[in-house]
């Protein structure tokens, strides 16, 4: 097996366990919850303070930083071809509302260990390498997800986005145009560019690597999912007077919705992912009859004529299942299954061989803005152990030397990659 370049380990041995967990805590801290948990919307102030905290980092380490119009943030390691296209490596750091320490975070917070250990070893490389943050990820505050990256992608305009609400009522647009003053000094870059490949570290958040003792995962590419947005309307009307026979009552319409999408999505391998995450009742009040229910799908599967053949039925589904009310169901998101590029997949074989990490291939159950970069460029990732599989739960967790390992590796990845 090829040694690894003599200068990849100065870097890779500058790759410090305790100043990635240190900084990973800190910026933890922006949005803490109870039980080590952490709640950090897009958008918001909380956001614009972590971004803060690790553009001076990013500084330290020599890079430059700019912003695009969808507010993606763009950390720039400069290389001796300046006009080489760029390596890019990156993350969100948006959470869930109930999120844990590493979702996306670890993913940027790793690209910014590789920068700063490379600049401690006095490395310069051919190709410039990229570290972003992509906005909006998790698509909890405003719904779907992947907002940043398919805006940079070409896969919608981000202006496609602007009147998706909150829960609160804020539009995105308003919040986006909030984000983009309050960051205006930062300088500006056109969305969208051709990276030479995209490698994003992030926690597995599901349990394989763990179970089998696994410290690298190796990934294959991205299961797909579609997420929908059901619509049932009825009557509202009071709860003591109104005979059962005369209601429109959309919560009872929901559970048989519900009920009849359970049957559809039935998968007796347990491959299918069919979630019901959010309910939104009107006029959620105890004695009102809810006049209307929105409800939320989220629909996964690794293979594409499942997941097409299964989404394509919801609506029907839904229809058949009304006793008194109507129903719409709008599709929100749609990512078909993707597979990641050899090249990558081979930098982070042979990454994890020659450091000497043990290894796996696996595809991802999560998404992530790598599935919209892989059409744009060689793309692929590096997963690290999940304790007990937990994520989207302030339980999450992983450790210092496990965040380490897949740090290493990608600093040796973003090396050879950019040379
Ligand atoms: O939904 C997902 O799979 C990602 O973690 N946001
Ligand atoms: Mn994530
Ligand atoms: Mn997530």
């Amino acid at each position: 097996m090829k040694t690894a370049d003599k200068r990849n380990v100065t870097a890779i041995d500058c790759v410090s366990q305790d100043r990635q967990w240190q900084r990973l805590m800190e910026i933890a801290q922006f949005g803490a919850i109870a039980g080590d948990g952490v709640n950090r919307a897009c958008l918001t102030t909380l956001d614009r303070r972590a971004r803060r905290k690790l553009i001076g980092w990013a500084m330290e380490a020599g890079a430059t930083v700019s912003v695009d119009e969808a507010a993606n943030l763009w950390l720039r390691r400069e290389g001796t071809d300046t006009q080489a296209a760029p390596v890019l490596t990156g993350s969100h750091m948006d959470s869930q509302p109930r999120g844990g320490r590493f979702d996306g975070i670890y993913g940027v917070m790793a690209g910014l260990e590789a920068f700063t250990a490379m600049a401690q070893a006095g490395i310069s490389t051919t190709r410039p390498i990229e570290l972003v943050a992509w906005t909006n990820e998790e698509g909890a505050r405003f719904a779907p997800g992947c907002m940043g990256s398919m805006a940079w992608a070409g896969v919608k305009p981000i202006s496609a986005f602007f009147d998706v609400r909150d829960h609160t009522g804020n539009s995105f647009g308003d919040a986006l145009a909030e984000h983009l003053l309050a960051e205006a000094e930062l300088p500006r870059r056109p969305l969208g560019n051709k990276p030479h490949a995209y490698v994003e570290a992030h926690i597995e958040q599901g349990p394989r690597l763990e179970a089998q003792g696994i410290e690298i995962g190796v990934v294959t590419g991205i299961q797909g999912s579609r997420w929908f947005k059901v619509t049932i309307t009825g009557e509202s009307a009071h709860a003591g007077t109104t005979p059962i026979a005369m209601r429109r009552d959309a919560v009872q319409d929901t559970m048989h919705a519900i009920a009849a999408l359970n049957t559809l999505m039935h998968d007796p391998d347990d491959i299918l992912r069919f979630t019901v995450g959010r309910l939104t009742i009107e006029p959620n009040s105890g004695n009102s009859v809810a006049g209307s229910v929105i409800f939320s799908i989220d629909l996964r599967h690794p293979d594409q004529a499942v997941l097409i053949e299964r989404g394509d039925g919801i609506a029907g589904v839904v229809a058949g299942a009304m006793k008194t009310c109507e129903s719409t169901v709008e599709e929100i998101f749609h990512a078909l299954p993707k597979a990641f590029d050899p090249l990558v997949i081979g930098a982070v074989e042979a990454a994890a061989r020659r450091q000497g990490f043990s290894n796996m291939r696996l595809p991802s159950g999560a998404s992530h803005d790598a599935q919209f970069v892989q059409p744009v460029a060689p793309t692929g990732m590096i997963f690290v152990p999940s304790h007990k599989g937990i994520s989207h739960n302030p339980a999450e967790y992983t450790s210092p030397e496990q965040l380490a390992a897949g740090t290493r590796v990608l600093t040796e990845v973003l090396l050879e990659l950019a040379k």
